[in-house]
């Protein structure tokens, strides 16, 4: 099967702007699953929880049943990050929509980054994994800061992910040295969507520094985008080639866990 990465810039506050891009890309992209960006939807650095409620949606929105009835048109599937709200709480999900009609699956940001505290909830899903049966493929998402914490990719594999889908508005380059380990350790797929350009809100820049990238199960790249430019990247992935964690005929990565002297 082959996956996507769309790397693009959202314009903050537009919705309409960005999902009517995001709906562009689905059309256009021949791969059976598409990874969008966190927050792709609205735009990433709020003011405050009170902006972010006005521009937040709910899981029953129209956007979302008009991107379901695409995935399931175009057979595809769609992950993409948005604001969730959910009674008085808000959280930075994303949201997992699948070519079926299976309901839609949220993943909510579990570790929040930087000023996301003031804004957001704590996502209080835990890490879980969505089997797909047509195209056949588990998947585990996180978000973007998650990746730091290398016990969400390891429940995310343990849980029985082939591929970690990752929506992303990274702001610095340190994720680099991580990611490929994320996805070597758990000998997983990873996809981190990530998006460009500058939000100048809060009285800081951010610069979001694209060079979006796809991950095999070894910790090579399969593809990756520039860090400065709207971009589609693909792979071909054989999600069955990480359920056998064996990498000699000696060692097996979750066989040979010695779980009892670790915390
Ligand atoms: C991040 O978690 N958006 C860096």
């Amino acid at each position: 099967m082959f996956i996507s990465v769309v790397q693009f810039e959202p314009k903050f506050g537009e919705i309409e702007t960005n999902f009517s891009r995001v709906l562009d890309a689905v059309k256009s992209v021949k791969s059976d699953l598409i990874v969008f960006p966190e927050l792709c939807l609205t735009g990433y650095d709020f003011v405050s929880r009170e902006e972010a409620m006005k521009l937040a949606l709910e899981v029953q929105d129209l956007v979302f049943t008009e991107l379901k009835n695409l995935a399931i048109k175009e057979k595809k599937i769609i992950v993409i990050g948005f604001p969730e709200i959910s009674g008085d709480k808000l959280y930075n999900s994303a949201a997992i929509l699948l070519p079926n009609p299976q309901l839609n699956n949220v993943y909510r940001k579990t570790h929040l980054f930087f000023r996301e505290r003031f804004i957001f909830d704590e996502g209080d899903m835990g890490f879980f994994v969505i089997e797909s049966i047509e195209p056949e493929i588990k998947i585990g998402t996180m978000i973007c800061y998650d990746w730091r914490f290398p016990e969400a990719s390891r429940t995310l594999a343990l849980n029985g992910a082939d591929l970690i889908v990752c929506p992303s508005n990274l702001v610095t380059n340190v994720w680099h040295i991580a990611t490929p380990a994320r996805a070597l350790e758990n000998k997983v797929y990873l996809a981190v969507a990530n998006r460009i350009g500058i939000e100048n809100r809060n009285g800081q820049e951010l610069l979001f520094n694209g060079s979006s990238q796809i991950y095999s199960y070894n910790g090579s790249v399969l593809s990756k985008a520039h860090p400065d430019t709207e971009e589609i990247i693909s792979a071909e992935i054989e999600p069955i080639m990480t359920r056998n964690k064996s990498f000699n005929e000696f060692n097996d990565i979750f066989a040979d866990r010695r779980s009892q002297y670790y915390l």
